[in-house]
């Protein structure tokens, strides 16, 4: 779908979407079109319950004396209270609304909100972002598509006062956009398309950007002794791989900031099976490894002055006669050892080997890593929010308003010495499950072992990496949670040499 900003000239045709302010108070277009239209906007809102709340619509077909076959009206609430999120859904929503309309152009008019926050190209931004966001669809494996089934249309106008600079924030905003896709399309991959190599060549791609990849084949990383990630890979006849991005965007000598995924593009469970219902979802095991690509991405993409490092630990966990099995003592990278009490607790093991390598390497500022690590999060959190675990304060503190602003929220769950205590093992340093109490936690504390004094948080995405309902601008299915989140941290705190 072809998204550009234009300066204001109402369309001669296809659907023009146009909004008001609680009470109705139209904006100046909609009022324009109800001038046009003797009174026809006007009309419609007193035949309809439409009174300009935040989430109200009122579709209004062939108005005589207008240009446009459709106006959408939009209500966006009280002026003062319109943030860039709520503009950002505007567009989302109107996109999803007219996107199988049978229309094949849109036009979304920005105009002035007297009262609001926002500055006007920075608003238009936000409503282009917004509809290319909701614009995503992953069809490459429908190849029975009948056009009905196919969204109509196929450009998005926004009209703004000042198109020349909401385009120039916009192009900013787009390459977030084409991280946020790169992650949905991984994210919705199979598993029969998507393991270590392929998903390693994924990441290949990100060096047309200016990102420098690196990939460890299995014998690299015996080298460096990591045997929690090896053992968890050795069940599949795909090789494991680890792959290190580095995006340099400031200058040599900065510290980097440091981004790690746990990447299972599969999870059976192992020997310790998982149940059979359900287990096709485990195609996305690798969702926090698809978060750092995408975030990788959107980093080089909008030339962030920042040093960026992505680090994604690829595995597929499967039950096999070479697979490591319950009682099994691996020796990870640190040179602790883990007594493996059940296989399907496998993302920790990669994470312990992930983490230790990009701490000892890269001395970042923080590491924040991100995983679909436990069961036990959706049962805490539901699908609203992402876990956070950290030994931070600052970092956590950044990392929820940047999941506010956004809206990819996170909720903070204790660390402590008495849940620590949980993974204690008679026979080796540690053993990789805590029991069922506090599951989310003991995950957490395990990952702490392989932690020194760096900040770092862990983000438990296993709850909002997958979505079965849509939202304003994220369709379900993969939803690329975490990119425009870690983004917003980069943007706000860690970029021009803060
Ligand atoms: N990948 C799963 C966690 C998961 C479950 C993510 C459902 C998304 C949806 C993880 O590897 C796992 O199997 N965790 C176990 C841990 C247990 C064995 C201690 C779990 O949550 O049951
Ligand atoms: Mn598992
Ligand atoms: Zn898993």
């Amino acid at each position: 779908m072809r998204i550009t900003i234009n300066a204001h000239k109402l369309p001669s045709s296809g659907a023009l979407v146009v909004g008001a302010l609680k009470g109705s108070k139209l904006l100046d277009t909609a009022k324009q079109l109800d001038k046009a239209s003797k009174g026809a906007i006007g009309r419609a809102i007193k035949a309809s319950r439409f009174d300009g709340g935040k989430g109200q619509w009122l579709d209004i077909l062939a108005p005589a004396g207008v240009g446009a076959d459709r106006v959408l009206l939009g209500g966006l609430g009280e002026a003062k209270a319109i943030k860039q999120i709520d503009l950002e859904n505007f567009g989302g929503t109107a996109l999803q609304r007219l996107a199988n309309c049978g229309l094949k152009n849109i036009t979304m008019a920005c105009d002035a909100i007297a009262g609001a926050k926002a500055e006007p190209a920075a608003s238009a931004a936000c409503l282009a972002y917004g509809a290319r966001l909701a614009s995503y669809r992953f069809d490459k494996y429908r190849t029975k598509l009948k056009p009905k089934d196919k969204p109509s249309v196929s450009a998005v106008s926004v009209l703004s006062q000042a198109p020349a600079v909401a385009r120039r924030q916009f192009k900013a905003l787009d390459a977030i956009a084409d991280g946020v896709f790169m992650t949905r399309d991984l994210v919705s991959e199979p598993a029969n398309v998507l393991y270590p190599d392929s998903m390693a060549q994924h990441c290949k791609s990100l060096s047309k950007l200016g990102v420098k990849v690196e990939v460890l084949n299995e014998a690299r990383m015996e080298k460096l002794g990591m045997g929690a990630l090896l053992g968890v890979g050795q069940g599949s006849p795909r090789e494991s791989r680890m792959v290190v991005m580095r995006w340099q965007g400031a200058s040599a000598k900065a510290k980097p900031v440091a981004f790690v995924g746990k990447g299972v593009t599969f999870d059976t469970g192992g020997i310790s099976l998982k149940p059979g219902p359900g287990m096709e979802m485990m195609k996305w095991d690798m969702g926090g490894a698809g978060t750092v690509i995408g975030l990788m991405k959107a980093l080089a993409g909008r030339k962030a002055k920042v040093n960026a490092i992505g680090v994604v630990g690829l595995v597929e966990n499967m039950p096999d006669g070479k697979a490591q099995r319950p009682g099994d003592i691996v020796t990870s990278m640190s040179g602790q050892t883990i007594e493996i009490l059940n296989t399907d607790a496998e993302g920790r093991l990669v994470l312990a080997d992930a983490l230790w390598y990009t701490q000892q390497r890269f001395k970042p500022q923080f590491m924040v890593n991100l995983a679909t690590l436990t069961g036990a999060m959706i049962i805490a959190l539901g699908h609203e929010n992402a876990g956070l675990f950290s030994n931070d304060d600052k970092l956590s503190r950044q990392l929820f308003e940047a999941g506010a602003e956004v809206d990819e929220g996170v909720w903070r769950l204790p660390l402590s010495d008495a849940y620590d205590k949980k993974i204690n093992c008679a026979i080796a340093d540690m053993k990789n499950i805590g029991g069922r109490d506090a599951g989310s936690i003991t995950a957490a504390q395990f990952l702490q072992r392989f932690v020194n004094k760096v900040p770092w948080a862990h983000l438990d995405i296993a709850g909002v990496a997958w979505g079965d309902q849509g939202k304003p601008t994220v369709p379900k299915g993969g939803t690329g949670w975490g990119v425009r989140l870690l983004d917003r941290l980069v943007a706000s705190h860690y970029e021009g040499g803060k």
